[in-house]
């Protein structure tokens, strides 16, 4: 159990785990949403019943979950549930305590107790619009899964400092495009439709308070599972600088562009020769990034 305020109102927070007995406090926490917020956390407005099955908290399922309680009253709670082979999150904070560093103090201790779980990283799909859970997540360091295309942003998220790794190996060749901003490239994106597992970080936080593993503690399980890399960060930062001289230091190999010119002609190459018979990750990777650049 952990006893916190929130600065801006001293607020003392108490954060623990749930149980099942916590259930019915969370059900009254989403019944009292506004429509926005309930928007933004189920994309839909939900009836008792559906939010009575939401609510859930079951060992069975697998279901973990983490509350906050103000005196008598439930005012936030973060849980993750197993869905299709990785662990999805969601957070919701009662409206009027929003904005006060609670979600990010649930976050926290769903992420700590998912990794006492062994559950070393979890999926949130969020809306594009949802600002404060985007910033939230980005804080942690994102790797972003599917790009903000058709209103929801899909990413991962690390229980631990060290970046969220590829999760179960679907067997396709797994290319990680480091490139600032959340949306993705056409190149890109022509490549994760020829089939290629695509992920992408968009680079140290510059405010947003995510620090690159890579600087950091020397390695980023995102880039260490990769089988090849697009370094597209601006190289006149100077962290991102950095970033791309130890990868030239560690995996030259991996590396098919480190600018954008060379990614137009890397990509539709890699998207060719998975076309035209590559199916593994071993298959591509004897690609070596003049062979890509060459097309
Ligand atoms: C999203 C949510 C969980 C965030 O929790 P919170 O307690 O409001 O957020 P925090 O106070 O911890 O702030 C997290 C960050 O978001 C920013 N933020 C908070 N509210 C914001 C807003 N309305 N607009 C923009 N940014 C906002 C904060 O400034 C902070 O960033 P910073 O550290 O860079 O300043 C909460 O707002 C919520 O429950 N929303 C409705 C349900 C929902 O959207 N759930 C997520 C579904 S995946």
């Amino acid at each position: 159990m952990r006893l916190t305020s929130a600065p801006a109102r001293s607020t003392a927070y108490v954060v623990r785990q749930a149980t099942s007995a916590d259930v019915p406090a969370v059900v009254e926490l989403y019944r009292s949403l506004s429509p926005r917020s309930m928007q933004l956390r189920f994309s839909s407005q939900m009836s008792d019943v559906e939010l009575a099955r939401v609510a859930d908290v079951d060992a069975e399922s697998g279901c973990v979950a983490v509350v906050a309680w103000v005196g008598d009253e439930l005012v936030g709670e973060a849980r993750y549930v197993p869905w299709e082979g990785v662990h999805e999150l969601a957070v919701t904070v009662a409206d009027r305590h929003q904005g006060h560093g609670l979600g990010r103090m649930l976050l926290g201790q769903l992420r700590e107790t998912a990794a006492a779980h062994a559950v070393m990283s979890l999926r949130a799909v969020v809306q594009v619009q949802n600002t404060a859970m985007l910033r939230l997540l980005e804080q942690v360091g994102v790797s972003i899964v599917r790009p903000p295309t058709g209103g929801d942003i899909v990413v991962d998220i690390s229980c631990d400092d060290y970046m969220a790794g590829w999760g179960t190996d679907t067997g396709r060749p797994r290319v990680l495009v480091e490139s600032a901003g959340r949306a993705e490239h056409p190149s890109t994106e022509a490549l994760r439709d020829a089939g290629f597992d695509v992920r992408q970080c968009t680079g140290p936080g510059r405010g947003r308070g995510q620090a690159c593993p890579i600087l950091a503690l020397g390695r980023c399980r995102l880039f260490e599972e990769a089988d090849l890399v697009a370094y597209l960060l601006p190289e006149d930062d100077e962290e991102c600088a950095e970033i791309g001289q130890r990868h030239t230091g560690t995996h030259p190999d991996r590396l098919v562009a480190t600018s954008f010119e060379e990614w137009l002609v890397a990509a539709p190459a890699l998207a060719g020769s998975l076309r035209s018979g590559a199916r593994s990750s071993g298959d591509v990777q004897h690609l070596s990034r003049d062979e890509a650049r060459a097309g």
